[in-house]
């Protein structure tokens, strides 16, 4: 078993296209996304257009939550998650309606966008402040991964690459963020690929480079220029991006 995980996509097309491309020359038998699919100021219709036609399970994140949220679009007119909700189609915005909280791929594989109980908890890493980051204990992340009884487990959210192996085998894995990079001092977008081997599971980290410039530009277009900035150089705090 072989196969490619993406997560926090934000809208970012252009990253999105280079990771599906960088994908397709790796022999993956599917794409699993694990949400954040749309919430960015690059082109969150063209990022929906690409994800809906990915083969492979797709779970929520809490922005798709949040686009498809009419109390939270009120609160909020000036977000990502309002942009997004603004340039989808009526069919993009029910297809991420009807995205699932949680999957289970191929009977092995467990997917959640922040923890398994939360779309907004952090399981691996947590958010910081400034760019300290704090680790959570080796027990806070095993009691997370209560009862679940796969050999993988995939969260996303923080937008930090991370696998952790549980004291029990379990491995818990994290691919980083396709479209938004918050401290990598990177702008590369990142995914990962998981594999079974003979030795166990296989984790591998990819980093793809992509015309992140034309990103900031768009982002800048839409009238997010503390995300043009981020998409530049890869370096944000979360509280900044606005
Ligand atoms: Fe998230």
């Amino acid at each position: 078993m072989r196969f490619a995980v993406i997560s926090d996509v934000h809208g970012n097309v252009l990253a999105l296209d280079a990771v599906l491309a960088d994908i397709e020359r790796q022999g993956v038998e599917a794409v699993l996304c694990l949400g954040d699919n749309v919430s960015g100021p690059v082109d969150p219709a063209g990022a929906a257009e690409r994800l809906m036609a990915v083969d492979g399970p797709s779970i929520r994140g809490n922005h798709d939550r949040w686009v498809v949220d009419p109390e939270r679009l009120a609160a909020g007119s000036g977000s990502v998650d309002h942009l997004a909700h603004s340039l989808l189609s009526a069919s993009q915005l029910e297809w991420l309606a009807a995205l699932p909280e949680t999957a289970i791929y191929a009977d092995n594989v467990f997917l959640c966008h922040g923890t398994p109980q939360s779309d907004e908890g952090t399981w691996l890493d947590n958010f910081y402040t400034g760019r300290t980051t704090t680790l959570p204990s080796l027990e806070q992340v095993t009691a997370l991964a209560e009862g679940l009884d796969y050999p993988v487990l995939l969260c996303g959210h923080t937008h930090t690459p991370r696998a952790v192996r549980l004291l029990d085998g379990r491995l818990i894995v994290n691919p980083g963020a396709v479209g938004m990079q918050l401290v990598h001092g990177s702008p590369d977008a990142r995914y990962a690929i998981v594999e079974k081997r003979v030795s166990g599971w296989h984790t591998h980290f990819l980093a793809v480079p992509y015309d992140h410039e034309e990103a900031a530009r768009r982002a800048a277009d839409n009238g997010f220029p503390q995300w043009a900035q981020s998409l530049t150089n890869g370096w944000v705090g979360p509280s900044s991006l606005g």
